[in-house]
């Protein structure tokens, strides 16, 4: 399977390992940091609550507790600031760190949302052309993970990723 790009919500996917979009409180917040944490339960925000926050672009992991995956990556995107203020690179090192604590947890599939394209406001098409980017270096560069999911909310965004995935 590889890269795969499809519509639905992530607190459903039964992947070893799914991502949340988090802030750098990892104490829970709205979109889908919300849903996963409604849907996880209190043992979730529990375990958060000993990490001691996250920086922007880096990433830690806990378990999943209600949740059908195993392991739940967070990992704070940039805010949109105009691209000037390191987003790209800090977008990058989103997907590039979770997938490293993935490959460490042995995880085989893991599931991203569309990291800082809500809230955070990056613009969509610019973050679908880096996470797709990154996504397939990891591929090509790793055995672990073996599959590798984008989990689109909406269609509008499904089509930006589908469209990234074409282009490069
Ligand atoms: N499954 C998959 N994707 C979802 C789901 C879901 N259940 N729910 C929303 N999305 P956002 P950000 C999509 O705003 O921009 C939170 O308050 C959504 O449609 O969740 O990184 C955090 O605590 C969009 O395409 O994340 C932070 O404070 C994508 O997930 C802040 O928002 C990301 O939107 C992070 O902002």
């Amino acid at each position: 399977m590889g890269f795969s790009i499809m519509l639905g919500d992530i607190t459903q996917v039964k992947a070893d390992a799914i991502v949340n979009a988090a802030n750098e409180s990892l104490l829970g917040g709205g979109g889908v940091d919300g849903a996963i944490h409604r849907a996880a339960g209190p043992g979730l925000l529990a375990e958060c609550k000993q990490l001691g926050g996250c920086k922007t672009g880096e990433a830690k992991i806990t378990k999943a507790y209600r949740l059908p995956a195993k392991y739940v990556i967070h990992t704070p995107g940039p805010v949109w600031r105009g691209g000037i203020r390191g987003e790209a690179a800090l977008l990058a090192s989103c997907y590039h760190n979770s997938l490293l604590l993935a490959r460490d947890h042995n995880c085989e599939t893991v599931a991203f949302p569309s990291i800082s394209t809500g809230v955070y406001n990056y613009p969509l098409d610019q973050a679908a052309e880096i996470a797709v980017r990154e996504i397939r270096r990891f591929l090509k560069e790793n055995l672990v993970p073996r599959d590798i999911i984008m989990v689109c909310f909406d269609r509008v965004t499904q089509a930006a990723y589908e469209h990234a995935a074409e282009k490069l």
